[in-house]
């Protein structure tokens, strides 16, 4: 059987023919190179797909691409000041693009959602942008490039777009159903952590790579007071371990004013009977959604495993949402790393959050399917905690499939054992997941790249509200 090592080689060769060019110039790779199933829009270039080759690129010493990458999804960032609803909002970067030809010249078409099944809004493209162009300027120590004029720009006009005050008062952002990886109906609006944790990332990421003086420095502040009330907001309320479901189990509802303990007003009732048996004594998990009423208990992999690398979560958070992984390997890892979302919606609950999606059917797809690109964030959070036994673990399960059933974009079934019924093989972020996580395995020191100083400093403020830090 080949070993980590081999497949991720084949890995590498296989990543090379997704390559999209662009005026002679790799700019991108494309979504799956499935010459079998209908392209759909598989054959452009995702922005959220591509942050994944992008950083296998990095990881193997060949930022050219990622560099052009980020010029291109600049170029096409909305510039004009839009009153118009139909089109793009000042400062958006595209969910896709692809290379067209008109009259015999090369252009680009990009996607920002007014093409996409369900019309569904690209939220994290500029979150990924950001982060992809702070992870390139460190690995390359590079900054000319972030630091040019129209560089600046577009980071600022991304900052205008997410920082804006609008009607809610969170320091976290409210977003439409499938805003990011899960780009389907799947009850995932509101304030899901998949977004907070981009959101924050991408914030920091803004704060390191403006440069400071004249309009900048307000900028940097205000970046500075969000990424302190997140940071808060979310280790506070996001987070629940068998302590807090315990208060959660005995909180008093209906309180009004500044002292209420309960402030989202959370009904016992809605605590879901799987919950109680599946936490572990010493695990944790920073739960799907937060909003008036409403907790979603739902596990998300994306966003508890991006939360420890990039010092979200504190470190006993980031240690027991590894002991979580580890505790519950059977219903997250199994025979596929690694579940995007824990438990499946079934029966009514389906019906009901899906919109009854036959693309997500109970353990099928985004919901409780099993998705190899994940392998990234694992082992990055595995080093990052020092567990990379862990790591090389869900390495070898992955490793024995991955090859010999050519990459498919996921993986159904409790338990992960089939090929996603609608995956398209061979799916490029699996193959890129798959080479940058067995980077990171044998170059831990690379991950500094997506780690970011883990002393935030929660802001103090006295005019509060009652979710600010105190
Ligand atoms: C699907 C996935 C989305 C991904 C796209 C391209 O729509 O849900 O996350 O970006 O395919 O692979």
């Amino acid at each position: 059987m080949a070993t980590i090592a081999q497949v991720a080689e084949a890995g590498w060769d296989t990543l090379q023919k997704s390559i999209l060019y662009y005026q002679g110039q790799p700019v991108g790779t494309v979504a799956a190179c499935d010459a079998e199933t209908d392209a759909l829009n598989y054959d452009q270039c995702f922005t959220r797909d591509f942050a994944i080759s992008a950083i296998a690129f990095l990881l193997r010493g060949e930022p050219e691409i990622v560099r052009n990458f980020l010029i291109t999804a600049l170029r096409l960032q909305s510039r004009d000041k839009q009153m118009d609803c139909f089109k793009p909002g000042q400062g958006l970067m595209p969910a896709s693009f692809k290379v067209q030809t008109q009259a015999g010249n090369e252009v680009l078409d990009a996607d920002f959602g007014e093409q996409a099944i369900a019309r569904v809004a690209p939220i994290d493209s500029v979150f990924w942008w950001l982060i992809l162009l702070r992870a390139y300027s460190k690995t390359t120590g590079d900054f000319s490039l972030a630091h040019r004029e129209d560089f600046q720009r577009g980071i600022r006009l991304i900052l205008d777009l997410c920082l804006i005050a609008r009607f809610d008062m969170f320091p976290t952002l409210l977003v439409p159903d499938g805003s990011f990886m899960i780009d389907r109906r799947m009850g995932v609006y509101g304030y899901p952590l998949e977004i907070q944790v981009l959101f924050y990332a991408a914030l920091r990421s803004a704060e390191e790579l403006l440069c400071p003086g004249g309009e900048n420095d307000d900028y940097i502040t205000v970046a500075q007071k969000r990424i302190s009330h997140i940071t808060y907001h979310v280790r506070q309320y996001y987070w629940l371990d068998l302590p807090r479901l315990r208060k959660i189990y005995r909180y008093q509802a209906e309180e009004f004013g500044r002292t209420a303990v309960n402030q989202f007003n959370i009904y016992s009732e809605a605590i879901p009977d799987w919950i109680e048996g599946w936490i572990a004594d010493n695990g944790g998990y920073f739960v799907g959604n937060l909003g008036p009423g409403r907790i979603d208990f739902r596990w998300f992999a994306q966003g508890n495993l991006f939360s420890i690398f990039t010092a979200l979560a504190d470190e006993p958070q980031s240690t027991a949402i590894l002991n979580q992984l580890d505790h519950a390997w059977d219903s997250l890892v199994a025979s596929m790393p690694l579940k995007a979302c824990f438990p499946a919606l079934e029966g009514r609950d389906w019906e009901l959050m899906t919109g009854s999606d036959p693309k997500n059917t109970a353990w099928s797809y985004h919901n409780g399917g099993s998705w190899p690109f994940l392998l990234l964030p694992f082992v990055a959070a595995c080093q990052h905690c020092d567990r990379i036994e862990l790591g090389h673990q869900a390495m070898a399960i992955a490793a024995e499939r991955l090859q010999i059933d050519h990459w498919p974009e996921y993986y159904d079934g409790k338990h992960g054992r089939l090929i996603g019924k609608e995956a398209r093989t061979p799916q490029t972020w699996t193959i890129a997941g798959f080479v940058a996580a067995y980077e990171l395995l044998v170059n831990p020191e690379k991950l500094a790249m997506l780690q970011f100083d883990p002393t935030v400093i929660m802001a103090c403020d006295t005019e509060l509200g009652e979710l600010r830090p105190t």
